[in-house]
C-alpha cells in the first residue's frame, strides 16, 4: 500500500511512522507513505500557497495551483487506473472501519491534508475523488487524519499484524464493541478475573465474550446495534438486557 500524502507540514507525519506497528510495515515494505510539500509545488518566487478569500472575510485559503501541480506530479508514473484523491476535510463523509476496509482494497491513494480556513473549492469539485472526516470536531490541519487513515487501513493489510485473525474480534469490525480482556494475575487488587475465562471451556469463553460484546455495545453504543449481524441467540440476549433494564428501572 503506497500513500503519497500532500501537505504543508510533512513533518507532523515522521513521528506516528518511525514506531510501532507502521514502522515494522514500513520496513518489510507492505507500506510506503510518501510526504510531498505543497509547498515545493509553488512556482512564484516566494512559494506562496495561500491567499485571501474572495468575498472577504478572515483566514486564508490554499491556492489551488499547487494542489492540482501536486497531484499531477504525483501520479505521473501511474498507468491509467487512477487511485483514489481524497481530501481529508471536516465536510467529508465520515470514516469508519467499514471504510478503512474499503481503502485498503486499493494498491495506493492520495491523501490531501487541508490547513488555514480551507482548500479553494475547485480542489474538491475537480481534483478530489472522496472526501473523509474523521470525526465530528475540527482539527488544525488534515495530518493528523490523514495519520489516522494510514494507521487504520494499514493493520488491515495482509502480513502487517503477526496473527492473521488478529482484527476478526476488533471493536466494530461486525458492527459491535469488542468485549473485555484479561491477564495474569488472576486477582489483582482483590479484583478477580471473571471465572468462566479460566475455565478452559471454549465454547463458554466464545459464549460469554459474545453476550459481553453485545452488552457493551447496548450500554454505550446502542445506536450501532441497528446495524450489527446479530443472529437470534443475540436479540434474545439483548431482548433480556432490554427487559432487566425496566425491571430495575
Ligand atoms: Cl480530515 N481535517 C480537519 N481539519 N479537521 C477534521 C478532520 C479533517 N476530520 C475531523 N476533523
Amino acid at each position: 500500500m503506497r500513500f503519497d500524502v500532500l501537505t504543508l507540514f510533512p513533518a507532523i507525519l515522521n513521528g506516528p511512522l518511525q514506531e510501532s506497528i507502521l514502522q515494522r510495515a514500513i520496513d518489510s515494505g507492505r507500506l510506503v507513505v510518501a510526504a510531498h510539500n505543497i509547498r515545493d509545488y509553488a512556482t512564484d518566487k516566494h512559494h506562496v500557497t495561500d491567499d485571501v478569500p474572495y468575498g472577504g472575510g478572515g483566514g486564508m485559503v490554499m491556492k489551488p495551483e499547487p494542489i492540482f501541480a501536486a497531484v499531477k506530479a504525483v501520479l505521473a508514473d501511474v498507468p491509467s487506473a487512477r487511485p483514489p484523491i481524497i481530501l481529508m476535510t471536516p465536510q467529508g463523509r465520515r470514516f469508519t472501519q467499514a471504510v478503512a476496509r474499503e481503502l485498503a482494497q486499493h494498491e495506493r491513494m492520495v491523501l490531501i491534508c487541508g490547513r488555514y480556513e480551507g482548500v479553494d473549492e475547485r480542489v474538491r469539485e475537480f481534483l478530489a475523488t472522496d472526501e473523509i472526516s474523521i470525526g465530528d470536531y475540527v482539527l488544525t490541519g488534515g495530518e493528523l487524519a490523514a495519520l489516522v487513515v494510514i494507521d487504520a487501513v494499514t493493520r488491515l493489510l495482509p502480513g502487517v499484524l503477526g496473527d492473521p485473525g488478529a482484527t476478526l474480534d476488533d471493536s466494530h469490525s461486525d458492527g459491535l464493541l469488542e468485549y473485555p480482556h484479561y491477564t495474569r494475575p488472576p486477582n489483582f487488587q482483590g479484583h478477580a478475573v471473571p471465572e468462566v475465562l479460566l475455565s478452559g471451556h471454549h465454547a463458554q469463553v466464545e459464549r460469554w465474550r459474545r453476550e459481553q460484546s453485545l452488552r457493551r455495545t447496548w450500554e454505550r453504543r446502542p445506536d450501532l446495534l441497528a446495524l450489527a449481524n446479530l443472529s437470534l441467540a443475540d436479540r434474545e440476549f439483548l431482548a433480556r438486557l432490554t427487559r432487566e433494564g425496566e425491571l430495575t428501572d
